[in-house]
This record gives C-alpha cells, structure tokens and sequence, in this order.
C-alpha cells in the first residue's frame, strides 16, 4: 500500500507523521515543491519512527510526480492557507490553479488511485479536482465534515462535562460558515442532545463551531492543522482498513439532497472504492433550508471561478 502527500507543508506533514505512526501503509511519498522541504520532512518523521516502531517508509520528494507511481491514495494538502483576516473563499483562485496543475500530474502515474483533498476553499478545490481528474467521483473525496463534526463534538463535550468520544453527531453542507450541524442528529451515547441541551444554547455551540477554524488562525497566524490531519488519516484507514465507516465527506452530488453538479458535505460511507454509498436523510424543512444556503453559498463562489481558463 503507497500513499502519496502532496504539499509537506503543516497539514501534509502532519498527515505523513500521523500515518506513518500507525505502521497501517508500506509507503508513504511527501512531495513538494519547495526544493528539499518534504526531503527533510520526511527525515526527521522516519527517525521518529524508530523510537514508536512503526516500518512504513516515508519519502520526500522534490517535484517529482514520477515518485508517485502507483500510490492507492493521493492526498492533496498544498496551497496557501488562510492569514488572519482572509476567510477560505479568499484563496481560490490561487489555489485552483495549484489543485489542478498536481492532480494533472499525480493521475498520470496512478490511474487507479483515490484522491483525498483538503485545500481550501474545500469544496470548490474537490470540485476543481474532480473536473480536472474525470475519474469515478467515488475516487475524488474532501475532507472537511469530519474536522468540523469533532470541533462540534468538542464544543459539546466541553459544555457538557463529558468525553467528546461518547459524543455522535452529524454535518451537512459546505466547509464554512454555512455549515449545517444536525442537532436532531446529535447524541451523546445514544441519549439525543436534546435531553442535556436547549436547542437555543445547542445554536451557541454551533456558532462556535462554524468560527472554529477562524479562531485557530486568529490565535497561530496561520489555519490548523492537527485535528484537520487526523481528519485525514480517519478517512485513509476507512479506505485501506475498507471498514465501511460512515463519515460526513464532501462529495459530487447527482440529484441526492435535490442538488445537483455541485461537492458538498453529506454522510457517505467510505470503503476500498471510496465513497461506496451516499446516504440520503429525510430532513425537516429547517435543515432542508440550511443546506440549500449552504449549497447556494458554494454556488456562488463557483461561479467567480476561473474554470474554463483551466480545463
Ligand atoms: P502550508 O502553507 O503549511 O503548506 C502548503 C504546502 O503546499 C507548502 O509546503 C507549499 O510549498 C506546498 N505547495 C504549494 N504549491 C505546490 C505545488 N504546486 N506542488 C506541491 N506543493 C505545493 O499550508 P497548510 O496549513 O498545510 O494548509 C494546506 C491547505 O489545506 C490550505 O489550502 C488550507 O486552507 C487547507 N486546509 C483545509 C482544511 C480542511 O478542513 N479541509 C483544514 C486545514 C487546512
Ligand atoms: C480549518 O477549518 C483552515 O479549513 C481549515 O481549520
């Protein structure tokens, strides 16, 4: 099993060393384009490794796609962050141009592999990516509801005097302000959240939830990227482990939700093909509302993309 990182920047990095740690993957290559960045990345993740035992072997690599021949999995972590005072809509276009220009280049030498993006603005970059790949849109999958879910969990948790393990919940739409956390889908153990939390103070959370990433830019200058690495890894063991877990991942949307021609967070259920099955909730006209927002939200912001001058 060969996975391939591309951008050793905070999250690629951090993406190498989290799974290189659980010794699940052969081969890992971090590749950037930065001459010597993920060499030196990859270096001291491998001299890491020999004190937690793990026997994946991590490569860097300067610019060379043809390192990546034969990767299972292709995560897509480089571009430029956000900076205090930019939200992630900010970054687009600079950053289409780089999600295309690398996933052009890594489908070259592995037609057969998966695509996991993370660059920001998530959705728009999974659907630049897409478009650019014309692969099975079960291969192309962005990663953004799990991290927003475990901020949500975490709110909770903290609320609530309790582990945010024991804590179930569930996110629609796009990877932004308009995000959509389900309280009629939130539990925790199984009890509803309704039995601990008024739905008014469960709104504050939300709020919290939606700033949770602009609250880490504010702090360290720069977005995170702990939590959005693990995020990553989650999704990487459900494909490699084919462990059918059902996570909220943006995906391209065919008629499901009524909404078409567009990537958008919903719960699907990740296997060794990707996105095996996207499940379709009967929601109430509120969430139905909120996710329409949101999917209106990414539309617009699709529409100032420069697309055309791309593919
Ligand atoms: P970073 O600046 O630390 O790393 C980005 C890396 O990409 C740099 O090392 C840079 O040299 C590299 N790069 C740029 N152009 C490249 C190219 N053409 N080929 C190969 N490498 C290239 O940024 P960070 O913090 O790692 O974030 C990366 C992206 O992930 C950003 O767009 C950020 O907004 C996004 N992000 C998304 C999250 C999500 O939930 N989906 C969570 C956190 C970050
Ligand atoms: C986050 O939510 C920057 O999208 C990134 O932390």
């Amino acid at each position: 099993m060969k996975v391939t990182i591309i951008g050793a920047g905070n999250v690629g990095a951090s993406c190498a060393s989290l799974l290189s740690q659980k010794d699940i993957v052969k081969e890992i290559i971090l590749l950037d384009v930065r001459e010597k960045f993920a060499e030196g990345k990859s270096l001291d993740i491998s001299q890491m490794l020999s004190i937690i035992g793990s026997n994946t072997h991590v490569i860097g690599i300067t610019n060379d796609f043809s390192k990546s021949e034969n990767s299972e999995i292709i995560i897509i972590t480089c571009g430029i962050p956000r900076k205090p005072g930019m939200n992630r809509d900010d970054l687009m276009n600079t950053n289409a141009e780089i999600i295309h220009s690398v996933t052009k280049k890594s489908i070259l030498f592995s037609p057969k592999a998966k695509f996991i993006i993370v660059s920001n603005p998530l959705d728009v970059m999974s659907y630049v990516s897409y478009m650019t790949l014309r692969v099975d849109s079960s291969r192309v999958i962005g990663m953004a509801g799990i991290l927003d879910s475990v901020r949500y969990r975490y709110f909770l948790s903290r609320e609530l005097n309790c582990s945010p393990h024991d804590i179930q919940s569930l996110l629609l739409g796009g990877h932004g302000d308009t995000m959509v956390p389900l309280y009629r889908y939130t539990s925790v153990s199984g009890i509803p959240i309704q039995e601990f939390l008024s739905k008014d103070k469960n709104q504050d959370i939300i709020e919290k939830t939606k700033k949770g990433g602009e609250q880490i830019v504010n702090l360290l200058g720069t977005s995170a990227w702990m939590a959005p690495s693990a995020s990553v890894v989650q999704m990487v063991e459900a494909i490699i482990k084919d462990s059918k877990r059902i996570f909220s991942c943006s995906v391209f949307l065919k008629g499901e939700y009524d909404l078409k021609n567009i990537y958008l967070g919903v719960p699907v259920l990740l296997g060794k093909d990707g996105v095996e099955k996207i499940i379709e909730l009967q929601l109430n006209k509120e969430e139905r509302d909120l996710l329409k927002n949101s999917a209106n939200h990414i539309s617009n912001m699709m529409k100032k993309l420069k697309l055309n001058s791309l593919i």
